[in-house]
Parts: C-alpha cells; structure tokens; sequence
C-alpha cells in the first residue's frame, strides 16, 4: 500500500531473534552478552504479523536477525513465510557462518535470495570486526550459497575507516570472478555502538575514488550499482548517511521482540504482539500509512532509534 506521501510500502524486514553467533563491533557493544531470546516472538506470531501484512500489500519478505540461522526452526519459519498467499519474494540475511548446514534446506523452505556479510578478507581484521567470527568460517558459508546456485547473491561490507577501508578494491575484485553483488555500506551510529561508528565514518564515495573505472549500471533498491569493465558481478553502494534514500523507501522493520518500526532511525514503534487478524491489520496498515517523510541522520549525528542493530537487523 502506499504511505501517506504516495511512497509503496512492500517490503518487509523481520527479525526473528537478536541472538548472534558474532558480535560485530558495529553492531553489539563491546563484550555485548548474548539475548536471551526470551522475548522473540514464536513462529504462530511471525506467522500471523506477515499474513497480515501481505493483506497491508507486503509482497517481498527479509528474514533478519541478529542472526537469522541460530533461531530454533527458522527452516519451518521460512517455510511457513514462503506460503504466505501474496509473498513472492523471500530474502534472509546472515553472517554465513552457518550457511554450510542450512543452505539447501533454506534453498528448499522457498528462500528466493541471500545476503551476507563480509567486511574483510584478512583474517586478523575479520577477527577485530566480529569478535568470535573466523573468515575461513564465513567464506565457506559463501562459497556454499554460491555452489547451491543461489541466484545474484549480495555480500554486504560495511566501511569502517582505518579497519578496513584499506581493501575496498580487494573486495569489489570479487565481483570480476563471482555473479555476486558486493555492496558497501555506510556505518550508521546507532544504539551503544553509535560513539565507535560516528569517529569512523567514510563515506562510500571513496570506493568510486578507489576504482574510477567503475561503470554506473542503474540502481537495486537502495543501492546504486556499478561494474568492472571485465566483471561478472557488480558493486553495489548504500549510503545512508552521505545520500538519504528516505524518498524512495519501500519498507518497514518488525523487531524480534514484535515492535513494528515505521522507520530505523526513528524511536516510534507499535507493538504488534498481542494483536491478530483485523485488529493486526490494521495496526500495520496504520504503522505504514504514518511513517515518516525522512530521518535525521546526517555525518556527526547518532540515530534517534533507542535500539542495537542485533534488535533490529539492519
Ligand atoms: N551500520 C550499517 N550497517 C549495519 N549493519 C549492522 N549494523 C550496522 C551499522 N551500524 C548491517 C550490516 C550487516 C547487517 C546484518 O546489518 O550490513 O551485514
Ligand atoms: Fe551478528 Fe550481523 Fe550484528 Fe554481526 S552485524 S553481530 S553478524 S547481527
């Protein structure tokens, strides 16, 4: 459906846990426990949130987490998502490291597409990034994705000056051998990583700086694509600080714990848990229907979201 300033709103971000078998600097704070999970919503109440929002005109369908692939049967999850009558397009989004467990089951539950992340291809920075994470680990994840055929799978790098934006062109030469979209993504201070992110901010005008020969190709969504001249993937770049997307936002995110969030940079959220049927829609539909114009989230500046990315996924 569309919001009140004509934008379509059809895509769905859903959290289904804030665990994480990583801790990314970016995105938990330093030595951040575990969640519990406790609060997470089980899969009747994932269920019920995305038939009513297929109702609400949602067609497209991001499973995130934390960590997607640590919930307890997120292969029944998918399936259950991907039966949804009105979903057409089911994504899941994981840091890959258990893809070579799950990848077929997932390509079976009726997952369309992945992205996963990779800010590094130094196993000692990987290490500094994630905290518990090996790149072996991660790369087998992705290699296991690309063998299952996954179509045009995307790896997300956020930027993070002076840890590893010293191999931008080494990452985006993976798109010369790979059909993958590699995508830089500015870091966004939110939540308890915001100090660490705001002093390390580099926006990803510096990738076009880094590989002039970069050809423009159009857009996907948020991302701006580009490619090699000789590539075989292409490069995506999300830039949520230095260039806001806000008028061409499709989306709304429901966190693990049921809270619906119009917008990721905006402290307003409506708790979902307890609603069902017509009153669940109509919940969502109100949600969509108020999201905000644009966020306030320029270089300098912290997220007015009272969250941690694991909450919210990204
Ligand atoms: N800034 C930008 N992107 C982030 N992500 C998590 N935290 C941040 C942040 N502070 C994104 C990363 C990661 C995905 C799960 O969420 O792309 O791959
Ligand atoms: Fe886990 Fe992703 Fe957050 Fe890293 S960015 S800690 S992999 S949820």
């Amino acid at each position: 459906m569309k919001d009140s300033f004509g934008r379509d709103i059809y895509y769905l971000r859903m959290s289904v846990t804030d665990n994480c078998n990583l801790r990314c600097v970016y995105c938990m704070p330093d030595g951040g426990e575990r969640q519990s999970g406790e609060d997470a919503l089980t899969i009747e109440e994932i269920a019920e949130i995305v038939r009513a929002s297929a109702v609400c005109g949602i067609t497209k369908v991001r499973l995130t987490g934390g960590e997607p692939l640590v919930r307890s049967n997120i292969i029944e999850i998918c399936r259950r998502v991907a039966e949804t009558s009105g979903i057409c397009e089911l994504c899941l989004t994981t840091n890959g490291i258990l893809l070579p467990r799950f990848v077929s089951d997932l390509n079976a539950a009726g997952v369309t597409r992945l992205n996963i992340s990779l800010d590094s291809l130094d196993p000692e920075t990987y290490k500094k990034i994630t905290r518990t994470g090996t790149l072996d680990g991660a790369l087998k994840g992705i290699y296991a994705a690309l063998d299952m055929g996954f179509d045009a799978i995307k790896i997300n790098a956020v930027l993070m000056g002076g840890v590893n934006d010293n191999e931008i062109f080494e990452l985006l030469e993976l798109t010369r051998k790979h059909n993958a979209n590699v995508r830089f993504i500015e870091m966004m201070p939110i939540g308890e990583t915001a100090d660490w992110a705001g002093t390390r901010f580099v926006s990803v005008s510096r990738v076009l700086d880094i590989a002039p020969e970069l050809k423009d190709v159009g857009a996907d969504g948020v991302a701006k694509l580009y490619k090699l001249p000789d590539g075989l993937g292409t490069v995506g770049l999300i830039s949520p600080i230095s260039s806001h997307f806000c008028p061409t936002c499709n989306r709304i995110r429901v966190a693990s714990d049921g809270k619906l969030k119009p917008c990721l940079h905006s402290s307003d959220e409506i708790d979902l848990r307890g609603l069902s049927g017509k009153a669940l829609e109509d919940a969502i539909s109100a949600a969509i229907f108020g999201k905000p114009l644009k966020h306030k989230l320029d270089a300098g500046e912290t997220s007015g979201s009272a969250r941690n990315m694991n909450q919210i996924g990204g």
